[in-house]
């Protein structure tokens, strides 16, 4: 049995003040849901020392947004998966669609940070996912494999040993417009049997998430699909009763599936 996770990606948004508030809200709308979820959030890089401090005594765990692919020297504005561990990180999220436009990082490098962090003893988060057009092409497998393909290569199938997949197609990122359970359901088992090939058993565990316009509305039903295992959260992981109430549902989907 696979636990639900679910990580809110706050992106650039917050402050210290807020990170303080946040995290005390969120601890207060856990309060009551069970504990089979887990829940990591994301805060920008600065702030990720509070976060830490405020989730102390909790059950939630901390991520980050992005690392860098050495682990020190000269390398002007980067933090390493080492920096990262000191400071109680323990899920990284790499390959975010918005690194892939913003900051041209390629599947070669995404690669090499599942890398540097499995090495590091770390979780990555490995987003992957098509574009409007690609789907519209009917290629939304072939981008998905490719981007598997490029940690496989470099590392083989048992470095998704405790690692996790994002599925986030980009048309839905941040759009209102999130993949229908049906559509998500077929390409997280399209993602789930193509690992399988390499080794079924890490198949079987890895946890796959979906992301993309995922909030308390539509939560539950993409959460009842088999191949669904949690989500990575963006905009509504900024609310926390609304990010608390899509950790409810994947912890009560996932609680009637096993049952
Ligand atoms: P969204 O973002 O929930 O705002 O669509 C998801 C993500 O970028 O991970």
């Amino acid at each position: 049995m696979r636990h639900p996770l679910v990580i809110g990606n706050w992106k650039l948004n917050g402050s210290r003040q807020v990170t303080i508030e946040w995290i005390k809200d969120l601890r207060k709308a856990l309060t009551n849901i069970n504990k089979n979820c887990r829940v990591v959030i994301a805060p920008p890089t600065v702030y990720l020392d509070q976060a830490n401090h405020e989730i102390s005594g909790s059950h939630i765990l901390l991520g980050a947004q992005n690392v860098d692919v050495n682990l020190s020297g000269a390398f002007t504005g980067e933090t390493s998966a080492e920096m990262l561990k000191d400071i109680g990180v323990k899920y990284i999220i790499i390959g975010h669609s918005e690194r892939r436009i913003y900051h041209k990082e390629n599947d070669k490098v995404i690669a090499k940070k599942f890398a540097v962090l499995k090495e590091a003893g770390l979780v990555p988060v490995l987003c992957i996912g098509e574009t409007k057009e690609e789907r519209e092409a009917r290629q939304t497998e072939e981008v998905c494999a490719r981007q598997i393909e490029a940690v496989l290569e470099f590392q083989g199938a048992e470095a998704f040993n405790s690692s996790v997949i994002a599925y986030e197609p980009i048309w839905a990122i941040g759009t209102g417009k999130s993949a229908t359970p049906a559509q998500a359901q077929a390409v997280h088992k399209f993602i789930r049997h193509y690992i399988a090939k390499q080794n079924a058993n890490i198949a079987e565990r890895i946890i796959i998430q979906y992301g993309g316009s995922v909030n308390d509305k539509n939560a539950a039903e993409l959460f009842i699909q088999p191949d669904i295992d949690g989500a990575l959260v963006g905009n509504a992981s900024l609310k926390m009763e609304t990010f608390a109430m899509i950790v409810k549902a994947a912890a009560e989907a996932k609680k009637i599936m096993s049952s």
